[in-house]
Parts: structure tokens; sequence; C-alpha cells
């Protein structure tokens, strides 16, 4: 499974490829807002220097249009004005625009008219695996499940208390004897395996990238899941790394170092 960082923080973007373990970047509204509020500046410039800092690994940009005709435009306009700095831009159109009736697929068409234009796009806040499905066949790259989110909204469903990073079991939470779900769906790490299994078993190219990460834990089962990717915060990829048996290890072997091995490496 690769991993990608999931900022719009160019400080963290630049960190996070010096480690050799990122592969992609992936950004939305929410997380370019914040990087704003903290760098005020030129945001097409900000934005270039994310592109390089990634280069040759893909930078999703999302768009924030809500009919198809302005998500196509907005699509190529972000794609003819940012992809030529790294040849890295990929654009995260999300699975439905619009809960209104009429413009139900909009979502869907804006996928397949940018892919058939050749833009790699990843298919954003996937919550069933019929959406990735059908985002796959539009021809998206990328489709991106978020594993939190869904936590989030079965706990609320069942009014369960909970803070954000609080763990959510993999198989689901039971309460008064029924396992919670969402249409069948226990968790936001078995949406991820649903999608990958679908997408495996029948040939489909696209990859699945598993979102809305909160936990070191969730990255585990969304690798066990067969997710080919999972997009993860900054602070989460640091905790990757962390074991108290660790440090307790590195500082034992450093008290324990003699003398005449560490002049070996001084001569
Ligand atoms: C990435 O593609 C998603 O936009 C992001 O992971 C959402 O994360 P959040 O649910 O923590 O906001």
């Amino acid at each position: 499974m690769k991993l990608f960082l999931d900022s719009a923080v160019l400080s963290e973007v630049e960190e996070a490829f010096s480690w050799g373990v990122v592969e992609g970047v992936t950004t939305n509204p929410s997380l370019l807002k914040k990087a704003v509020e903290k760098n005020q500046g030129d945001l097409e410039l900000y934005i270039r220097s994310i592109l390089k800092a990634a280069k040759p690994f893909p930078v999703s940009l999302e768009v924030t249009k809500s009919n198809v005709e302005e998500v196509v435009a907005e699509a190529k306009a972000l794609f003819k004005m940012f992809n030529h700095t790294a040849r890295n831009v990929c654009i995260k159109i999300p699975i439905c625009l619009s809960d209104d009736e009429d413009s139900l697929l909009s979502g869907l068409k804006s996928i397949s008219e940018v892919s058939k234009l050749k833009i790699p796009v990843n298919a954003t806040l996937i919550f069933t695996p019929e959406q990735a499905l059908l985002a796959a066949k539009a021809g998206a790259k990328f489709v991106s499940p978020f594993v939190g989110r869904l936590d989030d909204f079965i706990r609320d469903s069942a009014s369960v208390k909970y803070s954000k990073d609080d763990y959510f079991p993999a198989e689901g939470l039971s309460s008064k004897g029924v396992v919670l779900n969402d249409e069948g769906i226990v968790s936001g790490v078995d949406l991820v395996r649903r999608c990958s299994l679908i997408i495996k078993k029948h040939g489909l190219s696209t990859e699945v990238i598993a979102a809305s990460i909160r936990n070191p834990r969730q990255v585990r089962e969304c690798a066990e899941a067969g997710a080919h990717i999972a997009t993860l915060p900054f602070s989460v990829i640091k905790k990757l790394v962390v074991h108290k048996k660790t440090f307790e290890g590195v500082k034992k072997f450093s008290e324990d170092t003699v003398k005449e091995y560490e002049g070996l490496t001084k001569k």
C-alpha cells in the first residue's frame, strides 16, 4: 500500500517527502483554507510550490462548483493552469455534487467527462462501494472512500458518544446486540475492504485511496483490507513510527555501547 500525505501545508509536504515514504498528496478546500490562513501570500505560487515539492508524484486538487458544465470547466482550468508546473495534477471530483433529484448524477457525469479528456480524476466523498464502482467505470484513476467520516456517521446515527480520535473497530460496534451499520457497511475500514475487493475482482484499473484516516491502527487495517493507497494527515504519518518499547530499546543500546565500538567509526 502506498502512502499519500493528506495536507495542503507546504512545509509538511516538503518534510514528508524528505522521509522517502510518501508517493502523493491529497488536498481539499478545507485543507487549503487552513493552509491559506497560516500562510498569507500568492495562492497560485503556493500551489505551484506544493506541486514541485511532490514531483513526480500526484497531487489532488479539488473542484468546488456544483453542476457538470462548471465542474468540467473548473477541472480543465485547474489542469491547464497547474499541470505544466510538474506534470502531476490530479483533479478531485465528488461522486455527487448535489442531492437535488435532477442533478444526482452530475458528479458521475463530471468524472466521466473529465476522465475522457485524459485528465486523471480522484473521485471523492465515497461512502458506498456502489459509488466506488460507478466512479471506476466512469474512468476515475482513484476513488477515495472516507473512513473516519463513515465511522462518525455510524456512531452519530446510533447516538453513540465519542471523540474524533477514538478508535472505531474495523469489524464494527455492537449496540443492544446489533452491529451498527450503514446499509450493511459496519465501519470505514469495512467500506475500504469492500471497495478494494470489487475493484480487484472485476479487473478495474482504478486505485482505492483510503481517506479520512484518524489514527495509525486504521492505516494497518486499511492495508490489510487491500487499499492501494492510504492518504494520511502529517500527524498520523509521524505516529506510525511510535512504540514505547522502541524508545526504551534505543536508550538501553545507547547506554550499553562500549567505547571500543564507538571508536571503530571515529578512525
Ligand atoms: C482526502 O482525500 C480527504 O479529503 C480527507 O482525507 C478528508 O479527511 P477528514 O474527514 O479528516 O476531513
